[in-house]
């Protein structure tokens, strides 16, 4: 017998290491965010975020082509619209730009899971993701609000809504709007435990949607809390959550871990813009190595627990792995 344990026995070939390999990545845990923007002809990169686009909906059906071919199951779908109001009309709108798209996807791509982001701050003047009273969001009054989007969404086809907004209650009352609407078996993807974040920043640039006064942590969480993160979880499933987001990933690889073993729910690690923005930045600038950083990030999300992956760099990962079956 050995004095010490030798490791290394099952690293010393690719075989082997493929064989002990405790995680993968598949494309079939992958989410692809799309921005759809209303007008026509527009395919814009947004500055923030190298290789990601605002489309409008006539580029669109190229691009989901191109998802499709990718193999890549599912996108979710945020909406720039051109007119912003104190209410957000424009997310529960019949024809709003998200709606309009949900639509254009279906018809060309039905197979493909296509997830409605359900908030308002896009769609507020104010860039708040609820209703606003004299500086306050007001909690309740925006649940409603919330429920005819998601509503609104799931009579455009869309296959899951996701509540971003943070609001008390809000799986509760999409859950309810949406029963009460037939759509019973439409799941709800809960952003259940989102940080109030510095990540968020690339996003908010392409979304149009940074607050115009103060700032999202009277709804967004403290960075330092873990226990709420497990309330919030709690709270999302008991009013009917299917799956639960955890947002951001990076910074918090440990949030991830406790949701999945304290909850038998789907998990997604919401790899957020900033995230994606300094690997992109730091890999066209030659300092890493892109594909290989992005690969392992998105190992550490799986290994951490994630079930899924929503992701920027959805496509460029389906093609990795489309490349190189055969990598050790
Ligand atoms: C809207 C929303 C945000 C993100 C997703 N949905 C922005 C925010 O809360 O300000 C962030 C996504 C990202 O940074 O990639 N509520």
């Amino acid at each position: 017998m050995s004095e010490f344990a030798r490791h290394r026995r099952l690293r010393s070939s690719t075989g082997l290491r493929k064989m002990v390999r405790e995680t993968t990545l598949s494309v079939n845990d992958l989410i692809y965010p799309l921005f759809v923007v209303e007008g026509e002809n527009i395919k814009k990169e947004i500055p923030s975020m190298p290789g990601v686009y605002h489309f409008s909906l006539d580029l669109l059906p190229a691009e989901i082509q191109e998802i499709k071919e990718l193999g890549i199951p599912s996108i979710i779908l945020f909406g720039i619209p051109d007119e912003k109001d104190a209410v957000g009309g424009q997310a529960y709108h019949q024809h709003g730009v998200v709606q309009e798209a949900i639509r254009v996807v279906k018809k060309i791509a039905p197979e493909l899971v296509v997830i409605a982001d359900t908030c308002l701050c896009q769609f507020t003047d104010h860039g708040h993701c609820g209703v606003v009273r004299e500086g306050q969001i007001l909690n309740d009054e925006s649940l409603e609000l919330l429920a005819q989007t998601a509503v609104s969404q799931a009579e455009a086809g869309a296959d899951v809504i996701a509540p971003s907004n943070m609001m008390d209650g809000f799986v509760y009352a999409i859950r309810k709007g949406l029963d009460e609407a037939g759509f019973e078996n439409v799941p709800v993807m809960s952003y259940a435990v989102k940080f109030a974040s510095s990540f968020y920043g690339p996003f908010r640039d392409a979304a149009h949607s940074t607050p115009q006064f103060g700032d999202r942590r009277t709804y967004q969480m403290d960075p330092a809390n873990r226990l709420e993160a497990l309330r919030e979880a709690q709270a999302d499933i008991e009013q009917g959550a299917d799956m639960l987001i955890v947002k951001p990933a990076m910074a918090y690889m440990d949030i991830i871990r406790e949701v999945k073993d304290q909850f038998a729910f789907p998990v997604i690690a919401y790899n957020v813009s900033g995230e994606y923005s300094m690997v992109k930045a730091a890999g066209l600038q030659g300092w890493i190595d892109e594909r290989k950083v992005v690969l392992e990030l998105l190992t550490g999300f799986k290994r951490a627990g994630a079930d899924m992956i929503l992701t920027y760099h959805s496509k460029e990962v389906a093609k990795w792995l489309g490349d190189d079956q055969n990598e050790s």
